[in-house]
């Protein structure tokens, strides 16, 4: 993946972004269409993935047939909403190693304070697909890619439903190398750092919560 930055203009993508940003939307048709999202956007994220082949006998041939190369990927959740994603995405790779994220925003300041961090070993040798649905200021996004190249990622790509140009540049600043794949460039970030017009509080709409 060369670009920095993959926007997913699928039809299907779409429509269903659509209906999550719709309001009215309820908590468990918020996160069905979540997880039917992450899968295309896991499908969009793994394009380019390293191949190698295996031996496989068909009822009629053996053939040489491709497969996934390397150490089994690393998908890390930026808690909470992180989780969304992931689910959608495990059930696509579900052999995938996965790690947590622990940040909250501090409300006045808008900048991640971290509270977990537990990651798979190994990361330098592992594709390492970060997942946030909400790429707003990019602040926590931005400090999550530092933790996980502190813990030796090299390989890193970001994935989010949607991204505030504000947060683009953010990450396009702090980890030029990490590209971001999302299904919508949103208009801006609000003065209470949301993504305008967005779908609210990711995780609150997802758990309920308000
Ligand atoms: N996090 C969210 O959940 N929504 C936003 O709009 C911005 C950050």
């Amino acid at each position: 993946m060369t670009d920095h930055l993959t926007v997913v203009d699928h039809p299907l993508v779409q429509h269903k972004l659509t209906q999550m940003r719709d309001k009215d939307t309820s908590t468990a048709g918020f996160r069905r269409l979540l997880r039917e999202i992450s899968h295309l956007l896991a499908y969009e994220v793994t394009r380019g993935l390293e191949m190698t082949t295996q031996e496989v006998e068909t009822p009629l041939q053996t053939i040489d047939a491709p497969v996934l190369a390397g150490k089994k990927l690393a998908l890390i959740s930026i808690l909470r909403a992180g989780n969304g994603l992931l689910d959608g995405i495990l059930d696509l790779i579900p052999g995938a190693r996965v790690g947590f994220v622990g940040l909250y925003r501090d409300e006045e300041t808008l900048q991640p304070v971290q509270y977990y961090f537990k990651v798979p070993e190994n990361l330098e040798d592992r594709l390492v697909i970060a997942v946030d649905p909400m790429l707003a200021t990019g602040n926590s996004s931005a400090a999550a890619i530092d933790l996980l190249k502190e813990a030796g990622a090299t390989n890193i790509r970001f994935l989010c439903l949607l991204a505030a140009p504000e947060g683009i540049a953010r990450m396009r600043d702090a980890h030029p190398d990490v590209p971001i794949v999302t299904a919508s460039v949103d208009e801006k970030l609000n003065e209470h750092g949301y993504i305008v017009p967005g779908l609210g509080d990711a995780g609150d709409r997802m758990f309920g919560t308000k």
